[in-house]
This record gives C-alpha cells, sequence and structure tokens, in this order.
C-alpha cells in the first residue's frame, strides 16, 4: 500500500460517502475510520496517513475539531504519522468554513491539503483521489 487516509464521520455519514466515492483501496491506499462512540475500540494507526475531518463547530472556529478526532490525534503514536488534512463542512458557516482544517494543519504541523463541501462533487473525488496519489507516490 502507498499510505492511508484516516476519516471522521458523524451519522449523517457525507464524510463516509464521499469516501467511499474516491475508492482509494483501488489505488493502494488503506483507509481508516475514527469510530463514532466512546465506547467504541479507539483507532489506532501506525503508517503514514492523512487525515479526512468534517467541521462541526456551529461557527465557532476554536470548536472545529470534532471531539473523536481530537481523542485520536491526542494519542502521541497516532500523531506521529499524520502526514496532512483534508476538511470538509458547509459554506453557511462563513469563516468557520473548513476550521477543523486549519486547526489541525497547525497544531499537527502538516499541509492542508485540501477542502470541499458536504459530500463533495464528483471534480473534489477525483481531486482528492488523485491528489492523494501523487501525494504519496512523491514523497
Ligand atoms: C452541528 C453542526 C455543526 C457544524 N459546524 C460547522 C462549522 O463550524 N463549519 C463548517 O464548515 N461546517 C460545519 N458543519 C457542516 C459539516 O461539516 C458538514 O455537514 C459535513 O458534511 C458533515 O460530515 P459528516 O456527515 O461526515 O459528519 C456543521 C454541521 C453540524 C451538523
Amino acid at each position: 500500500m502507498i499510505g492511508a487516509l484516516v476519516y471522521f464521520s458523524s451519522a449523517s455519514e457525507n464524510t463516509a460517502r464521499f469516501v467511499a466515492g474516491c475508492r482509494l483501496q483501488d489505488e493502494g491506499l488503506n483507509v481508516y475510520r475514527i469510530p463514532l462512540k466512546a465506547a467504541d475500540q479507539p483507532l489506532n494507526v501506525r503508517e503514514p496517513y492523512v487525515i479526512m475531518v468534517p467541521t462541526y463547530g456551529g461557527g465557532v472556529v476554536k470548536k472545529a475539531v470534532p471531539i473523536q478526532v481530537k481523542r485520536f490525534l491526542n494519542d502521541r503514536a497516532n500523531r506521529e504519522w499524520i502526514r496532512g488534512v483534508i476538511a470538509s463542512g458547509n459554506t453557511n458557516f462563513g469563516e468557520a468554513y473548513c476550521a477543523a482544517g486549519d486547526i489541525i494543519a497547525a497544531k499537527c504541523h502538516v499541509p492542508f491539503l485540501y477542502k470541499y463541501e458536504l459530500m463533495g462533487t464528483p471534480e473534489d473525488t477525483a481531486a482528492v483521489r488523485d491528489g492523494l496519489v501523487r501525494f504519496f507516490t512523491h514523497q
């Protein structure tokens, strides 16, 4: 495998649908989902990955990163392997649009690779799939 994508998606599953549409396993990427519920077995990743995160601050930039994603990244062993971030959101939230990507990029010192709205467009799907392959094969 050339790399991995780690993603979070809530019950509305926009991100899960977007990831499924990217068919990343066919391109040689592992795909891992951060669990939704606190009682679920925590995810441990020990290979280079890009994280994909929907923004959940309700318009408040400081609160943009979902708690489940914070828990995953607070684990130092998980954090060691992050290489980039992709964020999604809804432009209705104005300056907090996709703010989870800005926060994770700044805190983890990785590039903010791409942003898209809601479940994305076919152009977003192609850009993410091709971009991830390029990212992992050129580093
Ligand atoms: C309670 C709530 C708060 C949200 N806050 C933001 C926000 O601050 N900024 C933003 O860009 N999008 C925000 N969104 C939009 C989500 O990021 C968007 O709906 C996303 O596609 C959800 O992905 P998911 O279905 O995979 O969980 C919010 C959505 C909800 C339901």
